[in-house]
Parts: structure tokens; sequence; C-alpha cells
């Protein structure tokens, strides 16, 4: 990736992050979610203060990764959601490892203790690339949520930043 970057996200890259989180929910491989994003929605995670990593080449963004709360109550103020994304024309190049492992950078700094998401079992991408920095298969959820009106399991993956 010569000439690549990642960097903090920002307001200005919020229709870039909606439409590279489109592609993936457009897929069906990634997300329970099926409604497209709007660029407003995304300014909103900046405005919640949450944490999103870019990663791209040149000036173009082509992943990010964020990390949202897990749940309101305070003894889980350091567990964190992420989610990381990977335009479709980029997949593969390492981008998704780029912005994946600066959350992690960033999530420690910040003092959280975990982060953790599900992932489809078939989606082998994620779960290679969460292998690769360290996070731990916890187990499967099973039908855990209906898309497209079909019942899917989840694998839960964790990393602990401590
Ligand atoms: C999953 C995703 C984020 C991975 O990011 P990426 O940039 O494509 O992956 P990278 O090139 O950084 O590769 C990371 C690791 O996964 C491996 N990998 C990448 N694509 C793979 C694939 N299709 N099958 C198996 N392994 C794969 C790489 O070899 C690499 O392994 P290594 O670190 O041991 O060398 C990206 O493909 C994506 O956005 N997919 C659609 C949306 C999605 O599934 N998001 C995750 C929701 S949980």
């Amino acid at each position: 990736m010569s000439g690549g970057f990642v960097r903090a996200g920002k307001p200005a890259d919020a229709a870039r992050i909606a439409e590279i989180y489109n592609e993936g929910i457009e897929d069906r491989g990634a997300t329970f979610e099926t409604d497209p994003r709007t660029a407003e929605q995304i300014l909103l995670w900046f405005e919640q203060g949450y944490p999103v990593r870019v990663a791209g080449e040149g000036e173009r963004v082509m992943a990010y990764a964020a990390g949202f709360p897990y749940r309101a109550r305070d003894c889980y103020e350091g567990v964190r959601e992420f989610s990381v994304y990977v335009a479709r024309e980029a997949r593969g190049l390492g981008f998704g490892k780029e912005a994946l492992a600066d959350l992690i950078a960033v999530a420690k700094q910040r003092g959280w203790w975990k982060l953790l998401s599900r992932v489809f079992p078939e989606n082998a991408a994620s779960r290679k690339l969460c292998a690769s920095l360290g996070f731990r298969e916890v187990g499967i959820y099973e039908k855990h949520g209906r898309l497209d009106g079909v019942w899917r399991d989840v694998v839960i993956v964790e990393k602990l930043l401590l």
C-alpha cells in the first residue's frame, strides 16, 4: 500500500463512509441491517464522539473502522462494539486490517478494555481479519436474527485490550 494512510475520520468523510457501509449492507454478508445509511446518519457518530478511523490510498478513503457503546450501563463503559467495512473495489488489500488495527490502538488510548463484534459464520474475510488481530472467537449465537427472512447464526468475537 504505497501512498496508503490511516487517520481519524472526519465529518467530511461521512458521505464516503455511508457509501462503503451501504455496499456492505447490499452485499448481505456482514450485517442484519438492510436500510441504506445517509451521510447525515454517519455524522451523528462524530457528534457522539465515537472513534472512527479511516484507511485509504492517495486521497481516497477505502475503509473505516468505528467503535460504538455496547450497553448504557456504567459497568460496560470500557466495552465497545466495532464495525469495519472496506469498499468493494478494495477488499483483500490490507485496508480493513489497517483501519481495525488503528481502532484497537485508539481504544487502548481511551482506556477501554474490550472490543467485540458479531460476525456471520460464512464471513471468512472478517473472521480471518479478526483472528489475525488477536480476536478470540467466543462462541456462536444460534438463530440470532433473520436476514431477508432467513435465520442466521453469528460468531461472537472479542479482544481484551488490558
Ligand atoms: C471483512 C473485511 C472488513 C476485511 O477487510 P479487508 O481489507 O478485505 O482484509 P485485509 O486485506 O485487511 O485482510 C485481513 C486478513 O484477512 C485475510 N482475508 C482477506 N480477505 C479474505 C477472504 N476473502 N477470505 C479469507 N481470508 C481473507 C487476509 O489474508 C488477511 O490475513 P492476514 O492478516 O493473516 O494476512 C472486508 O473484506 C469487508 O469490508 N467485507 C465486507 C463487509 C464486512 O464483512 N465487514 C465485517 C463485518 S463483521
